[in-house]
């Protein structure tokens, strides 16, 4: 079975194909992402508008070149998934609006797929070895809008344990490196920034919560906007993007490493509560933030072979894991109709 996948769901135009084998091994054919980082740079963050005009202006070509890398026709394509949410209305309206049209013009069955719940598929995904994450498997999801532990039995059943109260982790680099004028997107800048640092030069506290797979991040982030005006010479009240030309660079690292440690502590201590408790064949660590290094590495020191990570560039937003996870949904039947799919921007596991 092939599958063609649409992803436009914040700040990356993307379309894929991927086949899917009868014992549910995959092969990417094509993996196409057109980024918007550049646009929205100028903002610091991404502009639901922008993106939107973006994705229209570029997802037909994308699709196309998706279909021509895979070296097939339409012909060949048995269904079309599409990411319907979670995201920003107006970006995921883009997606889904082009997959409705050309399911119904190329008279393909159409699933439409939950971005988060996809992030997961990622793990499925490398052509350069084989990779098949083992039920019960237990997924940590990392990304810019969630922060989420789920416990999978099966492909489609699944139990979330617990996800974040306020930021997600991914949120928290992006703000906590908008704080040091690291720029944007701040995960990758301030994962570089904290090579150079010492992360036990300064402490930042550890959230305790009611729900014991609950996450939280904002009062991490404060903790480090505090510290960073102590560091400046600052009161509370002066503007956090206005701080960097306050800070030396060695505060701006060792800051940054010692937030990077704080953040993957928080998740790599949930993990293990969770490990723990359910015992799981695998462990899934996917979404945007499942790039950092620290992360990956401080995970597999502590569980072994039993992780799984994503290839580094289908950790971050792409239409391969939609494509993979659409593979399942169709297989399962659980098809959408081309004339009523609705985006769904608050779309929850
Ligand atoms: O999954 P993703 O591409 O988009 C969402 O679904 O949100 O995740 C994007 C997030 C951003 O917050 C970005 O800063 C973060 O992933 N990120 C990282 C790294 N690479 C991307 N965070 C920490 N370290 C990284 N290396
Ligand atoms: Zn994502």
């Amino acid at each position: 079975m092939r599958v063609l996948a649409i992803e436009t769901s914040c700040d990356e135009t993307a379309a894929a194909v991927v086949e899917c084998g009868d014992s549910l091994e995959f092969k990417t054919l094509s993996n196409v992402v057109a980024s918007q980082v550049d646009l929205h740079a100028q903002f610091g963050g991404v502009v639901p508008e922008v993106a939107a005009r973006s994705h229209l202006e570029v997802i037909l070509p994308v699709i196309e070149q998706s279909i021509a890398k895979a070296n097939i026709g339409w012909g060949a394509i048995d269904g079309i998934a599409v990411t319907c949410g979670p995201g920003l209305l107006a970006a995921l309206l883009m997606g889904v609006n082009t997959a409705r049209a050309l399911a119904i013009t190329k008279d393909k069955p159409l699933v439409g797929v939950d971005h988060v719940h996809a992030h997961v598929y990622a793990a499925w995904l490398d052509n350069t070895k084989p990779r098949q994450p083992r039920f019960p498997a237990l997924a940590l999801i990392v990304s810019g809008g969630h922060t989420q532990l789920v416990l999978f039995n099966d492909h489609l059943d699944y139990q979330l344990l617990g996800q974040t109260q306020d930021d997600a982790v991914g949120e928290a680099f992006d703000k906590v490196a908008k704080m040091m004028g690291l720029g944007f997107p701040g995960g990758p800048a301030l994962s570089a920034a904290a090579k150079n640092g010492d992360s036990s030069i300064y402490k930042f506290p550890t959230p305790k919560l009611d729900g014991k797979y609950d996450f939280s991040f904002s009062g991490l982030k404060t903790a480090v906007l505090r510290h960073l005006q102590r560091l400046g010479k600052k009161d509370y009240n002066f503007p956090s993007h206005k701080l960097a030309p306050f800070l030396t660079p060695r505060q701006i690292s060792d800051t940054a490493a010692a937030f990077q440690a704080s953040a993957v502590k928080i998740l790599v201590d949930k993990t293990a509560l969770a490990v723990e408790e359910f015992n799981p064949s695998s462990i899934i660590c996917a979404g945007g933030v499942a790039a950092n290094h620290l992360l990956r590495d401080t995970l597999k020191a502590k569980f072994g072979q039993k992780v799984l990570y994503p290839p580094l560039e289908l950790c971050t937003d792409n239409a391969a894991m939609v494509a993979a996870l659409g593979c399942i949904k169709l297989r399962n039947k659980e098809l959408a109709d081309p004339l009523k799919l609705e985006s769904q921007p608050s779309l929850s596991m």
